[in-house]
């Protein structure tokens, strides 16, 4: 499918996919948007207790955004991190090589790190930084099987679920909310009632909360001991 660059409100890179008529990102603003829900909303909430190392999951790597602010989070605070990334259709080098995000996130030799990130073979770990793992596979969120308890934090950035409803399952989530540790934390830039009673169902604590700019709300769900 055709995939174009586009800037956002925030001046940083999303991508315009024609077939879908969908934007990788809030049109708001990508790198606003990715800090507001997965960094302040997901990465922050867990390291207020980390644990030794943080397992991450996220449904969608695409442009690398999340979990390019989520290495620079690593480096500042000292945490470490294994993320696994889920893309079945990865973008093309001649696109991510354009991505100005190296140039709007502050990171030491973070040229480096970024072609590092998206450069990296897929299927098995690649450590990025001292502090920063990640495993990109091919598989998407349907078919993948992932272990049990495995996962402190999870970020759901699928296409939205009017494009890709069959990512928004009751089948999904429960499968995710079991590769989750106990109290492990899911979010999503998605404020959808379906999806909240979805996660519900799988067994998530869910609460609405305030969105990035141009969107009210957005879900945040706890694997807690009550839930
Ligand atoms: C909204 S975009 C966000 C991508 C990324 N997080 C970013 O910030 O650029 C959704 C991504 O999900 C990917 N995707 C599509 N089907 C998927 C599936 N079955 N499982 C996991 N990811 C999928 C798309 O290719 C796309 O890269």
């Amino acid at each position: 499918m055709q995939k174009q660059l586009i800037i956002t409100e925030d001046g940083s890179h999303s991508i315009f996919v024609k077939g879908l008529d969908e934007v990788y990102h809030s049109r708001f603003g990508a790198v606003n948007e990715s800090r507001h829900v997965f960094i302040e909303a997901g990465f922050k909430q867990l390291t207020a207790k980390p644990p030794n190392c943080i397992n991450i999951l996220e449904i969608g790597f695409g442009t690398g955004l999340n979990a390019f602010l989520t290495l620079q989070q690593c480096i500042e605070t000292e945490l470490h991190v294994d993320y696994v990334a889920l893309e079945p259709f990865p973008i093309e080098k001649k696109i991510w090589r354009q991505l100005n995000y190296p140039g709007l996130i502050e990171l030491p030799e973070g040229d480096k790190l970024f072609f590092k990130l998206h450069n990296c073979k897929w299927g098995k770990f690649v450590e990025i930084h001292r502090r920063f793992r990640v495993q990109k596979d091919l598989s998407g969120i349907v078919e993948t099987e992932l272990e049990s308890d495995c996962f402190d934090l999870v970020y759901f950035d699928a296409f939205a679920p009017e494009v890709a409803p069959e990512l928004w399952t009751l089948p999904v989530f429960q499968k995710i909310f079991k590769a989750m540790k106990e109290g492990g934390v899911f979010v999503t830039y998605s404020a959808k009632g379906a999806v909240r009673r979805a996660l519900q169902s799988a067994g998530f604590k869910v609460e609405r909360i305030p969105g990035p700019k141009g969107k009210r709300e957005m879900l945040r769900g706890v694997k807690g001991n009550d839930s």
